[in-house]
């Protein structure tokens, strides 16, 4: 049908405005939520990086794929986070499947919002114990399913932080609460949280202000951090368990020196200018603004992540490939993603979008989405 939404090749720099299959788009479907993939600090950490190391690593942190850099950046990240142990895997996704599998061993129960990321579902998938999941955000539902497992399992909740999709926030401080009362461990996925909300970008479990609740955060390098890999930071003994237990962290190669130079200077970058959290926060509220004003539905969010109800698969897929070739690009949220008949145009803002670029991007969208009986 011409509306085949997938593969848009880029072919510039990753900024707010990209040129992608020969035309000028604005780009409102990145998670470079801080825009520092072009910042010239992170940019020039990655040359330096292959210029003194090379460019792969060859092999596993386990082994022979360990360079000054991956502590560097590990214990930079713990000092950040306030945990003692981080482990950093090659992607985000791997992180999931290294942690969970790890740590849900034979008999044990992890516990998970339907809406979580797939790496997540599939880290479950990974492990020797069982999945139980709860309707999305639904605390009731939580509490059914801890009261099912028996008295002697070991428990663990996993969640998004800031959901994927959707863009809302994970009810910490009941899931918290709840992990008390049933001896649970509770593990935050905070892979769009992460230099978004929380104090100084430092997510959920900040923004909250829980973080000795959370065991054990996840994070991503590839959204916020500008890179590629992911962490997770927890205690101590926790993260030396994982190191000398994960197969997909002992048996895969190493962040390549590039993505770890870049991703640690994108870290120090967050911490010198914490102000780039407010002002990315600043923007999305102009882009909400914005869309209401134009009577554009939006499923609330509190997050750069501002959805945009079009409901049914082929109309979501045609008023993309529209805004596409009006200079706009969005990603689109069908099921499984999203829930039957609610599919949506997840969009989202970077701190580096301007007003003027948001405005244009709204004019356009408005303009769309008005042909259309949504
Ligand atoms: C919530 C969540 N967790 C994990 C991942 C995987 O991260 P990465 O793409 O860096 O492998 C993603 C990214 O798609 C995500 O959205």
């Amino acid at each position: 049908m011409g509306i085949y939404p997938y593969f848009h090749a880029l072919e510039s720099r990753q900024d707010t405005v990209v040129i992608m299959e020969g035309k000028r788009r604005i780009m409102l479907g990145s998670n470079n939520y801080l825009g520092l993939t072009t910042h010239p600090e992170v940019v020039e950490a990655g040359l330096k990086a292959i210029e003194k190391y090379g460019s792969g690593c060859s092999g596993s942190r386990f082994l022979n794929g360990t360079l000054e850099l991956h502590i560097e950046l590990e214990a930079e990240l713990s000092k950040f986070l306030n945990k003692d142990g981080v482990v950093t895997f090659s992607t985000g996704f791997q992180s999931n499947l290294g942690i969970i599998s790890a740590l849900v061993g034979r008999g044990d129960y992890v516990i998970c919002d339907r809406e979580n990321h797939a790496s997540i579902y599939d880290g479950c998938k990974l492990s020797y114990g069982k999945m139980l999941r709860y309707r999305h955000n639904d605390m009731a539902d939580l509490e059914q399913q801890l009261a099912r497992i028996p008295d002697e399992a070991g428990r663990l909740i996993v969640t998004d932080g800031v959901f994927s999709m959707g863009g809302d926030i994970a009810n910490l401080p009941e899931i918290v609460r709840l992990a008390e009362k049933y001896g649970a461990r509770v593990m935050v996925d905070d892979a769009h949280a992460l230099g978004v909300i929380g104090e100084g970008g430092r997510g959920s479990a900040s923004h909250f202000g829980l973080e000795d609740k959370v065991d054990i955060y996840m994070g991503t390098f590839s959204k916020s951090l500008a890179s590629l890999g992911g962490y997770m930071a927890a205690s101590a003994e926790v993260a030396d368990y994982v190191r000398h237990n994960s197969r997909p962290f002992i048996f895969s190669a190493s962040m390549t020196p590039a993505s770890c130079a870049c991703a640690l200077a994108a870290l120090r970058c967050l911490q010198k200018r914490p102000a780039m959290v407010d002002e990315l926060q600043s923007i999305a509220g102009h882009m909400r603004d914005g869309l209401r004003k134009n009577n554009i539905k939006i499923r609330e969010s509190k997050t750069p992540i501002i959805p945009i109800y079009t409901y049914e698969p082929i109309e979501t897929l045609t008023i993309a490939k529209e805004l596409y070739e009006a200079g706009v690009y969005v990603n689109c949220s069908l099921p499984p993603a999203a829930a039957p008949h609610e599919c949506l145009l997840r969009t989202s803002l970077m701190a580096t979008h301007t007003e003027p670029i948001v405005d244009e991007a709204i004019e356009i969208l408005a303009k769309v989405l008005g042909r259309h009986e949504l």
